[in-house]
């Protein structure tokens, strides 16, 4: 191939593959190539922007590792990761959202009713709803993994102060597909910004906060699990949220609700709130497989 040039090289570089090249990774690269060939072309990409690009991604390499996922965080700032999300929702279901890097496994079972604030002294905010599936039949034994940052703006793996499954808990649904818990509200917060994702932010003038929200990951037999995230309506960065995870279905209003008025039973809180108090209530809905 010694008459390659600028303009044959992506047609060279198809001709490249081997007869036994799984067909899907085929497809992926022709189409991933096409688009870098094209962006550099586009772009007449120079040498020195190309080394850039290298050391980015070199960075980026040696800044992650079982906890820190910056290619992870380069695909959310970028719109990727969401907009793989979108591509794949049911639009029978909740959306899905991205996952984040402050998921851990092993979460503590949270009994129906049973309490994620523990010492916290912020107002309590009930979270509850009910896990169906599309035709709205509730969905019994569904698995509801939550977690959430705590007042600081830290997920307990950010933070040292906090029991390693602070504001992390698991909670399985009975017949009627209910779940519902206590906590506090959770914080906007800003992505990491100490690595090469922090600095492409800079340079493109962006800020780096997310919307506050509540993670949910539901699991139930015979269903896709859902990645997902709820967002209140009262959040600053609900239209700007720097990885681009809201979707109008995801968004809940907190009911403010009057002292005296916390349920007297079925929760862990019960006889001991006082004051006014937040509820959000948000149904999750389940695609079946
Ligand atoms: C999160 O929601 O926890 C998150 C998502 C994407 C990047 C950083 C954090
Ligand atoms: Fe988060």
């Amino acid at each position: 191939m010694r008459h390659v040039t600028k303009d044959t090289i992506t047609d060279v570089f198809m001709g490249y593959f081997g007869p036994d090249t799984d067909p899907r990774l085929k497809e992926i690269l022709k189409s991933l190539v096409t688009h870098l060939h094209d962006f550099a072309r586009e772009t007449r990409l120079t040498h020195a922007e190309w080394q850039k690009g290298i050391e980015f991604l070199e960075w980026a390499g040696n800044i992650s590792d079982a906890e820190r996922h910056e290619f992870v965080l380069l695909s959310d700032v970028l719109g990727l990761s969401s907009l793989v999300d979108m591509l794949h929702s049911n639009p029978q279901g909740t959306s899905s959202s991205v996952l984040g890097p402050f998921h851990i496994t092993g979460a503590p079972p949270l009994p129906i009713g049973g309490d994620l604030r523990k010492d916290f002294s912020e107002q309590v905010l009930l979270a509850e709803g009910t896990i169906r599936d599309a035709d709205g039949t509730p969905i019994e034994g569904a698995e509801l993994d939550i977690w959430q940052t705590a007042p600081n703006g830290l997920y307990s793996s950010q933070d040292p102060d906090q029991d390693t499954y602070s504001f992390h808990g698991l909670q399985t649904t009975g017949p009627d597909g209910r779940y519902a818990f206590t906590t506090v509200k959770p914080v906007s917060y800003t992505v990491p910004g100490d690595g090469p994702v922090g600095d492409i932010l800079r340079a493109s003038g962006r800020h780096p906060w997310r919307p506050s929200h509540l993670h949910y990951i539901v699991k139930a037999p015979g269903f896709r699990p859902l990645v997902t995230e709820i967002f209140p309506d009262d959040d600053p960065y609900l239209d700007e949220d720097t990885v681009f995870g809201v979707r109008a279905d995801l968004v809940m209003t907190y009911e403010e609700q009057p002292a005296g008025s916390f349920p007297a039973e079925g929760f862990e809180l019960s006889g001991k709130v006082d004051g006014p108090w937040l509820k959000a209530a948000f149904d999750l809905v389940l695609v079946r497989e």
